[in-house]
């Protein structure tokens, strides 16, 4: 790429920050103005993220004017306000990202028309599931099918404390009050108790998968403060796990958009979905289910989805080859030689049952350096025994010399099996 493309900030707080951490790496990207709300947060940030205090502005027109810069990056918040100043940066002739799902949901449709409007585009795979890219799925990869349906764990917070009410067994209040004291709920969590957070996420889906607007407000909303103790052992018992669910039904006349608790079967991938992890079920008609799990917010994820949208638009404009699209790629990958590769491994050996095998067993392992887990001797008969073992990871190289070892030794008959172990 010639020149460098140059982006504009509005806000840099936990997901600004992240951001400016990624396009450190990207080179072809520069950070030319940031708006924050005033000198003395520009000075902390500048100095907390190692930048220029020039390219700071407490002027958002320094930004949304500046002909310099072509993509704005909004992650400031706010909906009325925000929408105004987007407008601008549009009719300036700025690609918009942004992670404000609020704004979206309650004001994309005067946001969408002005890009239309002005031949811009927003991006805004940050404002669901924070670095799942479920976005550029519906809208790319799955751009041929007709999405059935879409099943979604789309808010942390409320994920965390079901599973927190589950493994500790303590009241939904309880846990809720440990996750505010612990930063992690906000001072005020309606917003994720109550669904809204969640309706905002499925409002933006819905309206992917249907092609049409969806009204927030229509989204049918049902929050956890309700669950009880009672009501997840129940769900236990009867093996279900309750989760709060993004739900979007697309196979009948009228679409079916909602946000509630749910108890979801064990076998279900949704169930394993612990803490503040999001994960997302999306069926279409022609590539069947797909899941995705990931973290849901925080600093790196959302800015990877940021930096990620930034990356499309660059390549959209680009006049050289699309960086995202070349495939022939003329600097060779060096590979690492698998005998360098390290592995926990799963070893199976059949052996002679007499006095001594095990311990002629543990003498190898030992001189190769190798960390037994867990070892079972089981199926003794005759002269016959088998014993398999786990050991910690060392390099395959080591492995085979460990597999010449006990082939060699007079009380082993056989290696059986070696398997890898995640
Ligand atoms: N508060 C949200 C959550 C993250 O807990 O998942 C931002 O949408």
């Amino acid at each position: 790429m010639s020149s460098k493309i140059k982006i504009g900030l509005l806000g840099c707080g936990t997901v600004g920050s992240g951001l400016v951490k990624i396009l450190n790496n990207h080179k072809q990207v520069e950070i030319a103005k940031i708006f924050v709300r005033n000198e003395k947060r520009a000075k902390q940030i500048a100095k907390d993220l190692a930048l220029d205090l020039a390219i700071f502005t407490w002027n958002i027109d320094d930004v949304l004017t500046d002909s310099s810069i072509s993509i704005v990056v909004e992650l400031m918040g706010g909906v009325d306000q925000t929408k105004k100043h987007l407008i601008k940066a549009l009719e300036n002739g700025k690609d918009i990202v942004t992670a404000n799902k609020d704004l979206l949901a309650l004001e994309g449709d005067d946001l969408f028309a002005a890009a239309e409007k002005y031949k811009r585009t927003i991006m805004y795979e940050a404002a669901v599931a924070g670095g799942i890219p479920i976005i550029t799925t519906l809208k790319q990869s799955l751009a041929a099918n007709k999405i059935i349906c879409l099943q979604g764990i789309l808010n942390g917070t409320t994920n965390y404390i079901l599973d927190v009410m589950k493994k500790e067994g303590k009241p939904f209040a309880e846990v809720l009050m440990a996750a505010q004291e612990l930063g992690f709920a906000e001072a005020d969590p309606t917003n994720d108790i109550d669904g809204h957070d969640a309706a905002y996420k499925v409002a933006i889906l819905a309206s992917i998968i249907s092609g049409k607007r969806v009204d927030v407000n229509k989204v049918y909303r049902e929050g956890i403060s309700k669950i009880t103790k009672m009501d997840i052992n129940s769900a236990q018992k009867r093996g279900y796990e309750i989760k709060l669910l993004g739900m979007i039904f697309n196979n009948e006349d009228k679409l079916d958009a909602r946000v509630h608790p749910v108890f979801v079967p064990l076998d279900n991938p949704l169930a394993s979905v612990g803490m503040e992890n999001n994960a997302i079920l999306v069926k279409g008609d022609a590539s069947d289910t797909i899941t995705l799990i990931g973290k849901g917010a925080g600093s790196l994820p959302t800015a990877s989805s940021v930096a990620g949208d930034i990356m499309i638009l660059i390549s959209k404009e680009s006049s050289e080859p699309n960086p995202l699209q070349i495939s022939n790629f003329t600097e060779a990958a060096e590979l690492k030689n698998i005998d360098e590769v390290e592995n926990s491994f799963y070893i199976r050996i059949s052996m002679h049952d007499k006095l001594g095998v095990l311990r002629d067993l543990g003498e190898a392992l030992f001189r190769h350096n190798a960390n037994v887990k867990f070892i079972d001797q089981y199926d003794v008969h005759g002269s016959e025994a088998h014993a398999d073992f786990i050991i910690d990871p060392i390099q395959e190289k080591e492995l085979r010399a460990i597999v010449k070892d006990l082939e060699a030794m007079d009380s082993i008959k056989a290696v059986e099996s070696v398997i890898r172990v995640l």
